[in-house]
């Protein structure tokens, strides 16, 4: 694009930003030239949009719902009093969730660039794009070792079709049987080549959907992959839910037992959040970057946020009553297990078990697969935009490293669990640094820039699409975002600092 024409380009985008009115005209031509010119320069081409409402449902709903919602959240909930863990994350949900993600997707949609750029455009001549760059590294630290993890369930998913994951399990007594999966997992994850080579597995998936592009690629892998995932969770929760003993397993799930409640808990639910939700790390500038201009923020936050409850919650339903079903030792449950060791444990012991865990492996892969997309976007669209990369050399670009990277964080299970950064191994090192420090100081940068520091009337003019849906919410929103999200998200960088 010839300089003066894309000067001429922002600074109408910067009026219409600033004063709320339509942009100053530009002759049609013009603008066709620019298009045109941009095409060729601009790596990926004009912004791509995805194209339908399901498919920006589908594709927010796929990042956040993950191993978050499925794997740590009932974990979470049951060491942390059960129902009353529920109602503060729900509480942390609906006030401070929704108004951070429309916070972030505003930014996004307003910005049509990558996490740094949308600070640029938004910005000019400051420094706010460092928060768009932090962003950039947190999401891709989480990506190395998330990818880890999601390789393990690819394994999972292989083993029960093959059935090596059963062999040796039947038969003997519920003890043995839950020493016997202890022992695969352990002796799985605590060896170097074969999660190497599941986690290697993930990150060629990951290459293979995001290289399509975001129509072809992630909208669409998200519009066959959600269905199917709440088709399964709901098969599960059908099936545990008319097992035997199935009401003991949901009243431990829903008591709530406030004695357990303290700072620290209160503390860990809010983080929840901000994981579960995808929430401040550029993610949501990225997919709502892509979001058409008629789409309805509060509807997508809203609906987004319920139905990733929604699932965390399903997940509590059908994991609780089937292990009180099962006469398991519920009080053994722990993290990590939960899903590794004690389900596998429960479906050898269930009639047709196998396909049961094939259906369950498949469930937290999809779950696993459509975030690590949505993590790896961030940095794929960021080399994109600032590096004017194609699609495809993008992909490679920041996908590549993800081999040695993740590997180091597999390899932390095994050869070099002795290697430790600051006492952690290199999989919680990064987890910690990532999630626990980098994610609510960007969330910290969303909130304050949105509140405080965008051009005056854009985060209305975002929640209300320029007037065209009620903005009865607006004022409520604008309030949480401006000062009650700030001091909430304090409170979690505060505890992460004392623990
Ligand atoms: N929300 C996903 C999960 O619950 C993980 C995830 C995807 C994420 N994108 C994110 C977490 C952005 C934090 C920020 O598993």
């Amino acid at each position: 694009m010839g300089s003066r024409q894309s000067a001429i380009l922002e600074r109408a985008l910067m009026i219409s930003l600033s004063t709320g009115c339509q942009p100053v005209r530009i002759p049609q031509q013009k603008i066709y030239n620019n298009m045109g010119k941009r095409k060729r320069t601009d790596g990926g081409g004009a912004t791509a949009l995805f194209k339908t409402k399901a498919g920006v449902i589908a594709a927010t709903l796929g990042s956040a719902v993950g191993l978050g919602s499925i794997w740590r959240f009932p974990a979470e909930a049951q060491q942390n009093g059960g129902g009353a863990f529920l109602l503060i994350y729900l509480g942390c949900v609906l006030i401070l969730g929704i108004p951070v993600m429309l916070a972030e997707t505003s930014l996004g949609r307003a910005g049509r660039a990558d996490a740094v750029g949308s600070y640029m455009k938004l910005a000019p001549g400051s420094r706010w794009w460092l928060a768009g760059g932090l962003g950039v590294l947190a999401s891709y630290l989480i990506i190395s070792f998330y990818m880890v993890v999601a390789g393990w369930t690819l394994q999972y998913l292989w083993d029960s079709i093959t059935g090596a994951l059963f062999a040796g399990a039947d038969g003997e007594s519920a003890r043995l049987i839950e020493q016997t999966f202890h022992h695969k997992m352990e002796s799985y994850i605590g060896s170097d080549i074969a999660p190497l080579i599941s986690t290697y597995a993930m990150i060629v998936l990951n290459i293979g959907v995001l290289m399509m592009g975001v129509q072809k690629g992630i909208e669409r892998a998200s519009n066959i992959m959600m269905p199917l995932l709440f088709v399964l969770l709901l098969l599960f929760c059908i099936y545990a839910l008319t097992l035997p003993g199935a009401s003991e397993g949901l009243v431990y799930f829903f008591r709530p037992d406030f004695s357990r409640i303290t700072w620290g808990v209160a503390a860990n639910a809010l983080g929840q959040t901000f994981f579960s939700l995808s929430l401040g790390i550029g993610v949501l500038i990225t997919y709502a970057s892509y979001y058409p201009s008629d789409t309805n923020l509060t509807r997508t936050a809203t609906t987004v946020s319920g139905l990733t409850t929604l699932v965390a919650v399903m997940m509590g339903m059908i994991i609780f009553p089937t292990v009180f079903s099962f006469n398991l030792d519920i009080d053994q449950l722990r993290g990590t297990t939960l899903v590794f060791v004690t389900l596998p444990e429960v479906f050898s012991q269930m009639p047709g078990g196998r396909v049961w865990s094939i259906l369950f492996f498949t469930l937290l892969l999809v779950a696993a697969l459509t975030s690590t997309i949505s993590l790896s976007e961030v940095s794929i669209l960021f080399v994109q935009k600032r590096f004017k990369r194609s699609r495809l050399s993008a992909t490679l670009i920041m996908m590549c490293p993800l081999f040695l990277l993740s590997a180091l964080c597999s390899l932390s299970f095994g050869s070099l669990a002795d290697l430790k950064i600051f006492g952690l191994t290199i999989f919680n090192f990064l987890d910690t640094f990532a999630t626990n420090w980098i994610l609510p100081i960007c969330a910290l940068c969303v909130v304050i820039f949105v509140g405080w520091f965008i051009p005056k009337g854009t985060f209305r003019r975002e929640v209300t699409n320029d007037g065209r849906v009620a903005t009865r919410l607006y004022p409520v929103v604008n309030f949480i975002v401006r000062w009650i999200a700030p001091v909430l998200i304090l409170v979690i960088l505060f505890s992460s600092i004392l623990k």
